[in-house]
């Protein structure tokens, strides 16, 4: 694939991990880490990601963005953005919850991790995705979750999803990366018309230990979840975890 280089390995810690030490050695934009197991997956928030052998499709894709920093932020975003457009080609009806958990029929099916580094070649990126599968019911990690094979019913080709997530991923970030503030603001705008969290009523835990109820009404231009809170304030969201409580209006 055009501007990508694979290294498969079979057990790491996290493909994250691995990313970040390839990138402190001078790796390039476009380094893809794949492995088939992790043994300290980690998520978002400081949570763990577990995966048992077999089931899932974990790798880090490192990036080195030329976008200005502030834009930054909008990685996580774009990110889930394409892995759920690349899932709605393989025909799951797949959306992002805010800020990019991948869902179907409401359920968790893949997390993104996206790490700011310093490297000695400047700040970089690694994107860690995380794909729920060929699990069973009775592996899946956490309620909540899905797997592709279980919504399918059918046998899942990994190795033809990884290729598909991958140049979803590139793709949208290609186009990020060359549309400037243009791009910019149609990624936005394309983000806050797919993301399934607006229009529900969302419980929102923030970093600082605080819950924020009420409904999501947008995603802003700074790629922040704005919610109309039970008692009538707007507030803007720049990081939290979210869960859907309500359906839409
Ligand atoms: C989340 O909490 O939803 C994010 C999970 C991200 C998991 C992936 S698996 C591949 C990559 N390596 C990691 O250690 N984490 C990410």
């Amino acid at each position: 694939m055009p501007g990508l280089r694979l290294e498969v390995l079979d057990e790491v810690g996290s493909t994250n991990q691995v990313a970040t030490e390839r990138a402190s050695g001078g790796a390039e934009d476009g380094l893809v880490v794949v492995a088939e197991r992790q043994t300290h997956g980690r998520g978002r928030l400081d949570r763990t990601w577990e995966a048992a052998e077999g089931t899932s499709l974990t790798f880090s894709l490192l990036l080195r963005p030329r976008a200005p920093a502030r834009s930054w932020p909008w990685l996580p975003l774009l990110t889930g953005h394409a892995v759920a457009e690349a899932l709605r080609a393989a025909g799951f009806e797949a959306g992002v919850k805010w800020p990019n958990d991948v869902m179907v029929e409401d359920r968790k099916v893949a997390g993104i991790l996206v790490e700011r580094i310093e490297t000695p070649d400047g700040p970089a990126a690694v994107v860690g995705i995380g794909l729920n599968v060929a699990h069973r019911a009775e592996e899946l990690p956490v309620p909540g979750a899905t797997s592709l094979e279980l919504l399918s019913g059918e046998p899942v080709d990994r190795t033809a999803l990884l290729l598909a997530l991958l140049a979803a991923v590139r793709g949208a970030y290609e186009a990020w990366q060359r549309g400037g503030e243009r791009g910019a603001v149609a990624l936005a705008q394309s983000y806050a018309a797919a993301c399934v969290s607006v229009g529900r009523g969302v419980r929102v835990a923030l970093p600082d230990g605080t819950e924020l109820e009420g409904r999501a009404t947008t995603v802003d231009p700074g790629g922040r979840l704005v919610v109309r809170t039970d008692d009538g304030r707007l507030v803007a969201v720049s990081a939290g975890d979210v869960v859907h409580v309500r359906p839409r209006d």
